[in-house]
């Protein structure tokens, strides 16, 4: 697919969707279940339909666990895995492909620094641009042994015995926190990480409820190593980060009104909805109940007035992923909207805080680039442009939802790369035409 073409007005968001299984769980309940020496029964796990001209980070994070002994089957749409224990993994025959999944190398990188063989690994060719170094340095004071080109993809993992001990996390990454927790599984001793920044915290929540190795005193996480896991089943909720695109059409599109069913309601990821709210946005949680720790619910939005904001500090890991849409939003708000403290955004599939200005900009939003963050005037509308997606998907996405109030026809090129984590996006989206 080289372009996909948006017309404005031909949309409105009335009714009931459901979105993705969530991402970030998905990668985890996959993780989790390799520790588990037991069969786990994984389901709504977010995989591809047949065809697809790009993989999903899930499908390249059980490829690689499959590589080093993971045993997977799909029975009836629900993922099987037979798992091995934290120190039993095997070497892979070839290099390990993390393809152009940031979570699948920064997660598998801290589980197989403590582990009794040596590992290779490497990414595609945006992966490799992507920093490791914010998890081969700190594994590095544990006593993980890796060399790298420059910090980045391709890399080599060394055996090593693990040693745990006091770390702070300072980055605010949920990335580098798994994946020392995933190394402190596999070291000698305790191991307490202190977060500085809150990040989202499913991995903490999923191995709480499936072993007594890891628990929580205030900011303190303390992992005690080898964890017997016991887990059944994990059952993978929405992904709130997908649903934020659908919230935001149906905020800044006249006479909407949309559920959207069965998302993951942690409060570490909806962030962007308590931020959007600020901005006038009327949207409700509703039907919030628990599975596997996590909350679930449903979200009603409605079209809205929005008014600028300020987005800053504690708040942005919070929000990383959904800043491309966030400042879409207040695009289209009243006043002047910050984004600040948010560099972390250079150095996701895209630099995003370029593509997001450069993506509105041509869609005649009045936008700014900073060091670390966005400047936006809110204006009343946007008019449609040829864009493009720089081959990430939350870019994509956002362009779509521009596209369906931008005056006039928007194009976007390269848009295949949404399958990334919403591969029905388009069919979601074509859905709500009138
Ligand atoms: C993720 C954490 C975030 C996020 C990414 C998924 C995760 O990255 O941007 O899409 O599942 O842990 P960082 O933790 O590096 O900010």
């Amino acid at each position: 697919m080289d372009k996909i073409k948006i017309k404005s007005s031909d949309y409105i968001f009335k009714g009931d969707i459901q979105v993705p299984a969530d991402k970030s769980i998905g990668h985890r309940a996959l993780f989790i279940a390799s520790l588990n020496k037991e069969m786990t029964k994984i389901s709504n796990l977010a995989m591809s339909e047949d065809v697809r001209t790009i993989s999903s980070d899930l499908q390249t994070t059980i490829k690689c666990l499959a590589d080093i002994g993971v045993q997977f089957a799909e029975v009836k749409g629900n993922i099987f895995v037979r798992g091995r224990g934290a120190k039993e993994f095997v070497p892979s025959e070839g290099i390990l492909d993390c393809g152009n999944s940031g979570t699948t190398a920064r997660l598998i990188i801290g589980l197989l620094s403590g582990q009794k063989f040596e590992s290779k690994l490497d990414g595609d060719s945006s992966l490799r641009t992507r920093p490791m170094n914010r998890v081969i340095q700190p594994l590095e004071k544990m006593g993980a042994s890796i060399s790298s080109t420059e910090g980045n993809l391709p890399l080599v993992v060394s055996a090593s015995q693990l040693k745990g001990g006091k770390f702070n996390l300072e980055l605010g990454s949920a990335q580098v926190k798994t994946a020392l927790i995933f190394a402190a599984l596999c070291a000698e001793g305790e191991t307490r990480l202190k977060e500085i920044k809150k990040s989202r915290n499913h991995t903490e929540i999923m191995l709480k409820s499936c072993t007594n190795n890891l628990t929580i005193e205030k900011d303190e996480i303390i992992i005690q190593p080898e964890p017997k896991v016991e887990i059944e089943s994990f059952d993978v909720p929405g992904d709130p980060s997908s649903a934020a695109f659908f919230i935001v059409a149906a905020l800044i599109n006249k006479n909407s009104e949309l559920i959207i069913r069965n998302v993951c309601l942690n409060s570490t990821r909806i962030h962007f909805i308590e931020i959007l709210k600020k901005m006038g946005g009327e949207i409700e949680t509703v039907n919030a109940h628990e599975i596997n720790g996590e909350l679930i619910g449903d979200i009603l939005v409605k079209s809205s007035n929005l008014k600028s904001i300020k987005i800053e500090k504690d708040s942005i890991p919070m929000v990383i992923d959904e800043i491309p849409i966030l400042s879409l939003a207040c695009a289209l708000a009243e006043g002047t909207s910050e984004v600040l403290d948010a560099g972390e955004l250079r150095f996701k599939e895209s630099d995003r805080i370029r593509t997001t200005v450069s993506e509105l900009r041509k869609l005649g939003s009045d936008i700014e680039e900073t060091d670390d963050g966005i400047l936006i005037k809110g204006k009343d509308n946007l008019k449609g442009s040829d864009c493009e997606s720089h081959m990430d998907h939350r870019i994509a996405m956002m362009i779509a939802i521009a596209g369906t109030i931008a005056k006039g026809v928007t194009s976007i090129k390269e848009p295949e790369c949404v399958s990334i984590s919403f591969p029905n996006f388009f069919e979601t989206l074509n859905n709500f035409r009138k």
